[in-house]
């Protein structure tokens, strides 16, 4: 199947050669071409151009006009928990009357509260209340997804939701990654033995995950309260043994190394950073592991944002991600994240556009196949309504200006 977009207005994040994480002064380049026409056959991008350079007689099953349209690839949301059960709107309440997040979280709230409805919580049930979610962001123009767990915090409940995200992945037309975030929080059975849970995650949990191969990646809360740089490093090593590398939290109230460690152990990406020391950014710049921004989550919580400014000024790169979580980020609307990070972190569109697609693709192990348009990619595809500019996507912060999603070449939307 040939399908053909025809004077398409702006064809955005048109790369060659793709495969190179976009840092520092080259994340304001946003490279495009005006008056475009772009050639999906079947799942992939075949080929595309300028409309007064199209071959005369170029073959194709189906023509879409897409004249005052702006195309780009998909939004890649490389950090999430999106399978969880049922909701925190209580402690959303709770927050609004002034008890803190870390204040729930101590009284038995927040992830543990997660835990214990996800334990009592069938897999078929599960399935369906995150795949009503799974739909709800491939609307919104996500069309590569990282899924952690974390809200199992038992063996069983762990593989409950590692292997409801094996069903999506199977079942939906987005690019699926999954992480194993067993050391998410310290689950009341092991509430003063931090040790004996970790033993428990390594000893029992990672063999039966690998086993099945539910995880691509590994996680941890590194974090005054959940688990320390020690924990991290044992996880970490835990995880690359089985051959997971590491995708981490770290820096979302304090800085406490984990960053530093996150490069040392090769991570792929450190992910949070809403505080950042000098000593973290240095750390940043003797390694590859890419540091993630989840700005929905400051907006939610009310905490501060992550100093993008400092870290692209730095020469470093930055992907954007949701963080779509029932308790510090109901929301997994990529478009959003893309607004906030231009009105609260000063980046500018390019730099955002460039972090939630390319740079979002490095930090998910995508970017041979997503995050740009480039031949031979996927074709997962956001088609725009008539939009005057591409600076008009986060500007006009909002209101959906999505009119067509493609995902493997097919349009869902
Ligand atoms: O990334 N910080 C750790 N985990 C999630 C939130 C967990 C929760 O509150 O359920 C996050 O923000
Ligand atoms: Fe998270």
């Amino acid at each position: 199947m040939k399908t053909l977009f025809k004077n398409i207005k702006g064809l955005l994040q048109v790369r060659q050669e793709s495969e190179t994480l976009i840092k520092g002064k080259a994340m304001q380049d946003l490279p495009i071409i005006n008056n475009a026409w772009l050639l999906v056959e079947d799942d992939i991008i075949a080929d595309f151009g300028e409309m007064q350079s199209i071959p005369q007689k170029l073959e194709r099953d189906l023509t879409i006009d897409a004249s005052g349209k702006m195309m780009l690839p998909s939004w890649v949301d490389s950090h999430t928990h999106l399978v969880y059960a049922g909701n925190r709107e209580q402690e959303f309440v709770d927050r609004i009357k002034g008890i803190t997040y870390e204040e729930i979280a101590k009284k038995g709230g927040g992830i543990v509260n997660s835990a214990k409805k996800l334990q009592e919580t069938s897999e078929e049930q599960l399935y369906k209340e995150s795949l009503v979610r799974l739909e709800e962001v491939i609307r919104l123009g996500t069309g590569a997804i990282e899924i952690k767990s974390g809200y199992g915090l038992t063996t069983e409940a762990e593989l409950k939701m590692l292997r409801v995200i094996k069903r999506l992945k199977q079942a939906y037309p987005i690019s699926i990654k999954a992480t194993f975030l067993g050391a998410h929080a310290l689950p009341p059975k092991f509430k003063n033995d931090r040790e004996g849970y970790i033993s428990h995650i390594i000893e029992d949990m990672l063999p039966k995950i690998a086993e099945e191969k539910l995880a691509d990646y590994i996680d941890i809360f590194c974090e005054d309260g959940y688990f320390t740089i020690k924990d991290t490093e044992r996880i970490l090593d835990a995880g690359n043994n089985y051959g997971l590398q590491g995708k981490i939290h770290v820096n979302q109230f304090n800085a406490i190394g984990g960053i530093k460690t996150g490069v040392d152990y090769n991570c792929l990406s450190v992910d949070h950073l809403e505080v950042l020391t000098d000593e973290d950014l240095k750390a940043l710049k003797t390694g590859t592991t890419i540091p993630v921004s989840l700005p929905s989550c400051s907006l939610f919580l009310s905490i501060p944002y992550t100093p993008a400014r400092k870290i692209i000024d730095a020469d470093l790169p930055l992907a954007l991600a949701t963080d779509y979580n029932p308790g510090s980020t109901p929301s997994g609307n990529m478009n959003l994240v893309l607004s906030l990070a231009c009105i609260k972190m000063n980046m500018t569109p390019e730099e955002a556009i460039n972090a939630a697609t390319v740079n979002a693709a490095h930090a998910m192990g995508l970017e041979k196949t997503h995050g740009s348009i480039t031949r031979g990619k996927k074709a997962n595809l956001i088609l725009t309504k008539k939009v005057p500019s591409y600076g008009f996507l986060p500007y006009a912060f909002g209101s959906n200006h999505i009119d067509k999603i493609l995902l493997g070449g097919k349009t869902i939307l």
